[in-house]
């Protein structure tokens, strides 16, 4: 049987939280990846609202889409994720049920772009305010590039003040045997 990659066992898990008509979010668009998987689990009625500020992203990701049947299942946006708040329509706040980091650099592009610390702080924090009940945040941190590391500390410093009354935090190292193992923090708002 096939092994399953990090982002094959992240989507996984995530596929039996997102549902049909599902309105969700792509914070790190990358390549299209996750936009992608996102857009099968939402189906017709749902929606992705996707982010990257490299223009090659949405290039990048509007090809993987051009490939499926339901590119209109995800607006591509050229904006930092610290807009969500503002560039989510109001009537989702409170309401999304997923919302997906995949931290760092794109792929096969300039890997001094990186994710930064203040802005994936701030995103999270508005993250958090859009959640609907037993909604969640799955945030991968990958701690082997400059900056990964510092970025991985951030964000568990950050998940672990979050109340207890409204969140459940729970952090897994995908590769224990390696150096610089990828980190998955998951977020699951309490109903
Ligand atoms: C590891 S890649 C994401 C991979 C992607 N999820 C996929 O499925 O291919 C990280 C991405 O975050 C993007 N990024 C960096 N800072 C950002 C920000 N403030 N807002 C949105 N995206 C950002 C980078 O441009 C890069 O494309």
């Amino acid at each position: 049987m096939a092994r399953l990659s990090i982002t094959g066992k992240i989507h996984q898990f995530l596929s039996t939280e997102i549902h049909p008509g599902d309105h969700v979010i792509d914070a790190t668009m990358g390549n299209g990846h996750d936009t992608l998987f996102l857009s099968k689990q939402v189906g017709d009625q749902g929606h992705v609202f996707a982010f990257d500020i490299q223009p090659e992203a949405i290039q990048n990701t509007r090809e993987q889409l051009a490939l499926q049947p339901f590119q209109n299942r995800a607006t591509l946006l050229l904006k930092s994720h610290a807009s969500i708040n503002v560039s989510v329509p109001i009537h989702h706040h409170g309401h999304i049920t997923c919302v997906m980091f995949n931290l760092g650099y794109l792929p096969g592009a300039d890997k001094s772009l990186t994710t930064q610390i203040e802005s994936t702080l701030s995103a999270l924090t508005q993250s958090c305010r859009l959640l609907a009940k037993q909604g969640c945040i799955s945030i991968l941190a990958y701690t082997g590039h400059p900056g990964g590391m510092e970025e991985f500390d951030a964000v568990k410093d950050w998940a672990d003040q979050l109340s207890d009354n409204e969140f459940t935090v729970s952090t897994n190292n995908l590769l224990p045997n390696h150096q610089h193992p990828p980190q998955w923090v998951l977020i699951k708002r309490r109903s």
